[in-house]
């Protein structure tokens, strides 16, 4: 129907006949002129029609945005003075010579160009959404990368394999999204939160190497960057270590980024330990574009006579810890209050800073609401660790560990924001030497960090079992720009020793039978030593397009709540459908 994309026209096809289909994007009633923005994937196209032709006139004066049309014309120079360097396509137009309606289209529930457009519009209209030159874009580069992703693989010996969506539950320590059995009544398959546990059994099978580029479920509370159902990049090898394969993986990353984005990404990526990361950025998955660090001063506060520091100084698991921030000095007192109230949604239950007007004065030369508390040589080492300067501003943190991360960590990433100071695009990372497990307060047990199935460092189980809390394990992070972009680690693959992790997590032999029992027993017929990753696609795909949501990435996504407006799902089961399966529903109380 077509001889060219409207977006490929250019000075090359000067005089030529084109035929072109697409949408109006715009019409333009210019004196007597026509002008009609021809919009398809690739691009738009200036169409001209003069009264001469009376017929096709017509016709390009009653068509309204968004109609879809086949139009024929001459491709020609724009005229002087009305070429635009904005478009691909803005040095020339085409003259008109017929239009044909293939279809016309309501009024557009909202404005292409519109940038105020309600989310919840855009999601139920999201075909109409998706037109959008930008979204069309973004899923056209989601593409590419998938495509480089499997080449690369390809290249490097590794099979896409699929495992079953209808499965058991995977522990990745969301919910599971359950799918009732017709044939098994009172009996449910659980959606993958990830491939876990088959890509683990297809390292059993011989597979040596597989990949997949395949959807995973999760129903956990919704940010920017998580959605129910995501798409990883999932990896899995055998007889590889840990620096094998995140090699591998880092050569694989720096050939996407150089050969889609012409981005040389730094070689090789950095490598922080967990406890550094946690120490210096209050977080595991730390911004390197953003040159601020937190600094350790709970050693500095364990005698002050100011409870509020030394109280958590001299706990097991508190810390005091600064972040020091040149030329913060020029912090308003209100400006102040509001970083003080955003630790506070961290749980901190204040923000003590001191500004450095004039270090030479020592402590006259300070400005600060707890500097009274303070004696000299604790000011003086503060003045030293941070190696703060005239003009400077240091915030202090004290509390359990956890919050002082959280509060500071996040206020790190604030600041940097807030005052421009990130460094540089692009920051990947390697976490590694994590923790195995993490403490569960709440149900006072311990969790793995990852999943279960990492292998710990150390194999000597009675250490672990002493102090799990220092036990540390074989997984690595990727983080990218602040942005956990994947994560994966070497397994476990003797049965003896994932009883014994089970035994530590609380998970009985009964239970790690019941859930668990077909990977134990593969694990007893011929396991290789194998490990592997898998990355946030959508994460990743978003960073490349330099987007703030995966959902600007994901052609049809799910809003806050996880439903979906453009369908109406979740919706409401037929009586009947509900009686096949047994379920009968209890009535929900409002408060419930
Ligand atoms: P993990 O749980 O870290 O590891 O997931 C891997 C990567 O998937 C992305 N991701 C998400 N993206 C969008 N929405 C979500 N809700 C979401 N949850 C996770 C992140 C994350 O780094 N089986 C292990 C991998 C392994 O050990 O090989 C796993 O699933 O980018
Ligand atoms: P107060 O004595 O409560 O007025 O606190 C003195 C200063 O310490 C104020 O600047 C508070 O914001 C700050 N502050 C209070 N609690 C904490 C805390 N847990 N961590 C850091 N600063 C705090």
């Amino acid at each position: 129907m077509r001889s060219h994309y409207c977006g490929e026209l250019n000075t090359s096809h000067i005089d030529q006949e084109v035929e072109l289909c697409g949408w109006v994007h715009r019409r333009r009633d210019h004196g007597g002129v026509i002008f009609i923005d021809l919009r398809d994937r690739k691009g738009i196209a200036q169409i001209v029609y003069d009264p001469d032709r009376a017929e096709p006139f017509a016709i390009a004066d009653s068509v309204r945005n968004e109609f879809v049309i086949r139009i024929s014309g001459k491709v020609r120079n724009r005229p002087e003075g009305t070429i635009n360097p904005d478009m691909a396509t803005g040095e020339v137009e085409v003259l008109g010579h017929s239009i044909e309606i293939l279809n016309k289209a309501k009024t557009p529930p909202f404005q292409l160009d519109d940038e105020h457009v309600h989310d919840d519009v855009k999601l139920k209209y999201r075909y109409v959404d998706l037109r959008r030159p930008v979204m069309q874009e973004n899923l056209h580069l989601r593409s590419i990368v998938v495509k480089h992703l499997r080449d690369f693989l390809d290249r490097n010996g590794f099979m896409d394999i699929e495992t079953p969506m209808l499965t058991k539950a995977t522990p990745e320590g969301a919910r599971d999204y359950l799918v009732p059995s017709r044939t098994h009544p009172g009996n449910f398959f659980a959606l993958p939160q990830s491939p876990q546990l088959f890509k683990q059994l297809l390292m059993m099978s011989g597979m040596d190497r597989y990949y997949q580029i395949v959807r995973c479920f999760r129903d956990e509370d919704l940010r920017a960057d998580r959605q129910p159902e995501f798409t990883q990049l999932d990896i899995e090898t055998s007889f590889m270590n840990e620096d094998e394969i995140t090699g591998l993986m880092e050569e694989m990353i720096h050939t996407l980024f150089k050969d889609v984005l012409k981005i040389d990404l730094p070689s090789p990526f950095p490598r922080v330990s967990y406890a550094d990361a946690m120490n210096r950025y209050g977080s595991d998955r730390p911004d390197l574009r953003n040159p601020l660090e937190l600094t350790d001063v709970s050693d500095l506060m364990k005698e002050v006579e100011f409870k509020v520091f030394s109280g958590p100084a001299n706990m097991d698991n508190g810390r005091v810890a600064a972040l020091h921030l040149p030329n913060g000095s020029q912090l308003s007192r209100k400006e102040i209050d509001d970083y003080t109230d955003y630790v506070g949604q961290f749980g901190a239950k204040g923000l003590a800073y001191i500004k450095v007007n004039d270090a030479t004065k020592g402590r006259d030369g300070l400005q600060s609401p707890i500097l009274k508390f303070l004696p000299d040589n604790v000011v003086t080492n503060i003045m030293q660790r941070t190696e703060a300067k005239d003009g400077d501003l240091i915030f202090f943190g004290a509390d359990k560990t956890k919050i002082v991360n959280d509060a500071l960590g996040a206020l790190r990433n604030r600041l940097g924001h807030d005052l421009g100071l990130l460094t540089g695009e692009w920051a990947p990372v390697w976490i590694i030497d994590f923790p195995m497990f993490e403490y569960n307060e709440d149900e006072k047990r311990w969790d793995p960090l990852h999943h279960p199935f990492t292998s710990p460092a150390s194999e000597d189980i009675e250490t672990i079992k002493g102090d799990p809390g220092n036990a540390l394990s074989r997984a690595y992070d990727l983080v990218l720009n602040g942005i956990e972009l994947g994560g994966g680690s070497i397994r476990i693959h003797n049965s003896e020793i994932q009883s014994a992790i089970f035994d530590l997590l609380d998970i009985g032999p009964e239970e790690a039978q019941e859930k668990f029992g077909f990977l134990l027993e593969a694990l007893g017929y011929g396991c290789p030593p194998h490990g592997g990753i898998a990355f946030g696609l959508d994460r990743m795909v978003m960073l490349m397009a330099g987007r703030e949501s995966i959902r600007d990435v994901i052609a049809f996504p799910k809003t806050q709540t996880a439903s979906c407006l453009l369908t109406s799902a979740p919706s409401v089961a037929s009586a009947r459908q509900l009686r096949e399966l047994g379920i009968k529903l209890v009535k929900q109380n409002k408060s419930d």
